[in-house]
């Protein structure tokens, strides 16, 4: 059987157009499903993302735009999937819970909840943030009974409302738990669900003050809770109730990315819902930090936003991509400030990166009519501690990327790129190129190109659109483009030919390349551009 990988991110309220922090969790999970496509094959993988589009939030916004709730939504999800085409990021699917097939499925579900007894009607009150979404405790309000995430009061409400019994499922889930480390991450997110699955109430999972949503079955005074629409879109997205051969094929998810703000759902209320629904759970709920703006929460009740789209208009995908994922450690908060931004970029991707290939090709050009193949004799010393480095940091990336450690990747792929650098200084080509016999030469230039080939694939998933330019430069076998590739993670062995059955030792390829050098990978971002961008 082969191997897929079906990873989700959360699906983004659409009551305004998307920010920094929306892009961070796509971005991420867009660099996980590239990965898994190289490990797995691109046919193996199902990324799915979307617009969460019902609620009292979005209801309210588009009286205010004065728009019906459907063209609210519509421009909104337009938004979305612009910043995303501009990110490069390559879904699979991107989910809209209007869609009709997805409301119907929930509907279904959500009768289903009801005939079982794990959803029944009772009076139902409490202080409702409808920024939130959700039902608050006294004891979790500020003076005034305001919301501490969005800074405006709690709404009085009471309802006779459908209620979720979580007891029933609480035990279950707590072994689950507690007994399989990978369920829920990073660790210390774990040992939080774990304390908050004790206290956590039966749900109120309808609304009767809520127009814009999906009706309850049988009673459509009331609208199905917009956590249930939501979370519901992990099964409707890949086909539940209606392609079973699509959904078995990708059911349960490998992992569901989402911001720590709401772990909750994820961790205790959805995997409650599943057990009702007779389904294995998801492999993982991975839960990521959030992105500060100059050390401040974005959000877009303060204004404090970044405009996602902007940056990658301005600057191109990569730059923000490689950025985020670097800087910030995976599963933690992080900073985004213009100053760390400029210098990030312009040191690893226009330095380290786009200096190791530009001086090589350089030599390529000069030297051997762009056409480098592998010299027949033994390569020095140097360069087998070259390759064996290559080797190393294959090993670490690896290793980084199936414990979601995505800036522990990248260190080790830059760590990589670094040692390039530091052998090209050594060897000197500059002064190889004096001898008579160019052979040594050759195999520095060979060497050279040969690891940056294994760097191209390597940081594929993270800036896609450098590492086709890479690839485009380097002139060698096989199709890596911003968009797709046919390379496979073998590929990313040093100087061997890729396609060898695992475990047995890899022959040395006779690898030609037939470079091209076509303009620097990366511009330095100029002060003079950062200023224009202003500080947002
Ligand atoms: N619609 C719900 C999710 C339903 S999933 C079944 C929602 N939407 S959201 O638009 O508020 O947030 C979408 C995702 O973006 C969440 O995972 C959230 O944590 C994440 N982020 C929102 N602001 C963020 C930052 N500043 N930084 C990082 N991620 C942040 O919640």
């Amino acid at each position: 059987m082969t191997d897929t990988y079906y990873i989700t991110t959360a699906i983004d309220y659409a009551n305004a157009p998307p920010h920094l922090g929306h892009a961070y969790e796509k971005i991420a999970a867009d660099c996980l499903a590239r990965y898994h496509r190289l490990q797995y094959g691109a046919d193996n993988v199902f990324f799915l993302t979307g617009t969460d589009e019902h609620g009292l939030k979005i209801e309210r916004k588009a009286k205010e735009a004065g728009v019906s709730p459907q063209e609210f939504v519509d421009q909104m999800a337009g938004a979305f999937q612009a910043a995303w085409a501009a990110l490069g990021i390559s879904y699979s699917r991107f989910i809209r819970t209007t869609e009709a097939a997805h409301r119907e499925q929930v509907q279904q579900i959500f009768a289903r909840l009801i005939a079982q007894g794990d959803v029944v009607k009772a009076r139902y009150e409490g202080w409702y943030c409808s920024g939130c979404e959700e039902f608050k405790a006294e004891r979790d309000l500020l003076e005034g009974r305001v919301c501490p995430n969005h800074e405006r009061p709690a709404e009085w409400t009471s309802e006779e409302n459908y209620v979720f019994d979580m007891a029933r499922y609480r035990d279950r889930l707590r072994a689950r738990i507690e007994s399989d480390p990978h369920f829920v991450q990073p660790e210390f997110r774990r040992k939080e669900v774990l304390n908050l699955l004790e206290g956590f109430p039966n749900l109120s999972v309808s609304r009767q003050s809520v127009k814009w949503g999906i009706p309850v079955p049988g009673d459509p005074e009331h609208v199905v809770y917009v956590w249930i629409d939501a979370l519901s879109n992990y099964l409707t997205g890949i086909g539940y109730g209606r392609d079973e051969a699509m959904f078995s094929h990708w059911w349960p998810a490998d992992v569901h990315l989402v911001g720590k703000d709401i772990s909750k759902f994820h961790a205790i209320l959805w995997p409650a819902i599943l057990m009702a629904l007779d389904l294995p759970l998801p492999r993982q709920i991975f839960v990521h930090g959030f992105v500060l703006l100059d050390a401040g929460k974005m959000s877009k009740s303060t204004g404090n936003v970044v405009d996602p789209l902007g940056l990658a208009e301005k600057y191109g995908p990569d730059p923000i991509r490689y950025y985020l994922l670097r800087e910030v450690n995976f599963g933690r908060d992080g900073d985004f400030t213009y100053e760390a931004f400029e210098k990030r970029v312009n040191a690893d991707l226009a330095n380290n990166l786009g200096n190791a290939l530009n001086r090589i090709l350089t030599f390529a050009e000069r030297h051997f009519e762009n056409r480098v193949s592998r010299p027949a004799t033994e390569p020095s010393e140097a360069i087998g501690a070259l390759a064996a480095a290559a080797g190393l940091a294959r090993e670490r990336f690896v290793a980084a990327m199936e414990a979601v450690a995505l800036h522990e990747a990248l260190a080790a792929a830059w760590e990589l790129l670094d040692e390039l650098n530091m052998f090209v200084d050594r060897q000197a080509p500059w002064s190889l190129a004096k001898q008579e016999d160019k052979t040594p030469l050759q195999h520095v230039v060979w060497s050279v190109l040969e690891t940056l080939r294994v760097v191209a694939i390597m940081v594929w998933p993270t800036v896609p659109s450098l590492a086709a330019r890479i690839w485009e430069q380097l002139g060698t076998e096989g199709e890596l483009l911003a968009e797709r590739t046919d390379r496979r993670w073998e590929h990313t062995c040093w100087g061997a030919d890729p396609g060898t059955a695992p475990g047995t030792s890899h022959p040395a390829a006779d690898r030609t390349f037939v470079t091209r050098k076509t303009g620097p990978v990366y511009l330095r971002i100029g002060t003079e551009i950062v200023g224009k961008a202003g500080k947002h």
